[in-house]
C-alpha cells in the first residue's frame, strides 16, 4: 500500500517516467542491495547502542537514516569513497548528529561541512531544543574531520566556494528550500560526485505539493548530467556524471 501510495504521490507531482521506473525497480530488485549491505547497519547500530551506554554518546532517539544504511553503503562502497584519503562532504541538516555519525565512522578520512540552523524555535515539541550542544557532544572525537556550521541552507550554499564529493540533504522538507538545496548543491558537487536527499516521499504539511518530492521532482525537471542510482521509499540518491 506504502508503494502505491508514494507512486501516486509521485505522478501527482509530476516526476518523470525514470524516477518513477526507477523506485518500482527498487521495490523488485532493490531487497538484494538491501539484504547484502544489511550487516553494516546492524554494525552501526551496535555501536551506537554501546557508546550511548557508556555516555559517549547522547541522545538520538530519531535515527532516520537507519533504514537507509544498506543502499547508502552500496553507493559508497561502489564509488570507492570508504577509504578515499581525500573526500569532501556536505551535509545539510545535522539535528543531534546521527546521521553525520553514520557518515563519519563509514567514510573513515572524509571531511566534512555540517550545516543546520539549529533553531531552538523552529523545533517542534517533540524535537530536542538542545540538538545544537548534543550534535557537539556527539561528533567531539571527530573535530579533526567535522567543521560545524551555524547556518541556514541557503546562506551557506550561496556563499560557499568548495566543490564536494558527497552531499546529504536532510534539512527543510519544504518543497521551495529543497529545489533550492538541491539545484545548488548539485552545482557544487564534483563530477562522479554523489547527492543524497532524504525523507523523500515525507508528508507532512498539509498542502501535498509543498512537501519534499515537489521540490525534488522540481529540482530534477532541468537537470541534465545526472544518473539515479536509487529511489527507495525514503531516498534518493544520484550521481553526477
Ligand atoms: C530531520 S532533522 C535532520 C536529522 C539528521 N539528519 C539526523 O540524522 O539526525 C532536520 C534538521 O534540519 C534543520 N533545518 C531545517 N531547515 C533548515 C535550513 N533551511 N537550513 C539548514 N538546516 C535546516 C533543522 O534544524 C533540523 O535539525
Amino acid at each position: 500500500m506504502t508503494h502505491l501510495k508514494n507512486i501516486l504521490y509521485s505522478l501527482y507531482c509530476g516526476a518523470s517516467f525514470l524516477f518513477i521506473y526507477f523506485y518500482i525497480f527498487n521495490i523488485f530488485f532493490g531487497r538484494k542491495d538491501f539484504k547484502k549491505y544489511s550487516p553494516h547497519k546492524k554494525n552501526f547500530e551496535n555501536q551506537i547502542d554501546k557508546l550511548k551506554s557508556q555516555k559517549i554518546l547522547i541522545g538520538m532517539e530519531m535515527q532516520v537514516i537507519n533504514y537507509n544504511i544498506p543502499y547508502i553503503t552500496k553507493v559508497l562502497s561502489d564509488e570507492n569513497f570508504l577509504d578515499k584519503e581525500i573526500m569532501d562532504c556536505l551535509i545539510i541538516g545535522c539535528y543531534e548528529g546521527h546521521s553525520t555519525l553514520f557518515f563519519v565512522m563509514t567514510c573513515v578520512h572524509a571531511k566534512f561541512i555540517c550545516v543546520d540552523t539549529w533553531n531552538k524555535r523552529n523545533y517542534h515539541k517533540r524535537y530536542n531544543r538542545d540538538a545544537e550542544t548534543y550534535f557537539v557532544k556527539n561528533l567531539e572525537n571527530f573535530n579533526q574531520r567535522v567543521f560545524k556550521v551555524k547556518s541556514d541552507s541557503q546562506s551557506f550554499l550561496n556563499n560557499n566556494l568548495k566543490k564536494y564529493d558527497l552531499i546529504y540533504i536532510d534539512g527543510s522538507h519544504d518543497a521551495s528550500i529543497v529545489e533550492q538545496d538541491c539545484k545548488k548543491s548539485f552545482d557544487f558537487l564534483n563530477i562522479n560526485g554523489v547527492l543524497i536527499v532524504n525523507s523523500l516521499f515525507w508528508r507532512g504539511f498539509h498542502k501535498i505539493k509543498t512537501n519534499n518530492l515537489s521540490g525534488v521532482v522540481n529540482f530534477m525537471k532541468k537537470l541534465k548530467n545526472f544518473k539515479i542510482i536509487y529511489v527507495t521509499r525514503n531516498i534518493l540518491i544520484l550521481k553526477k556524471i
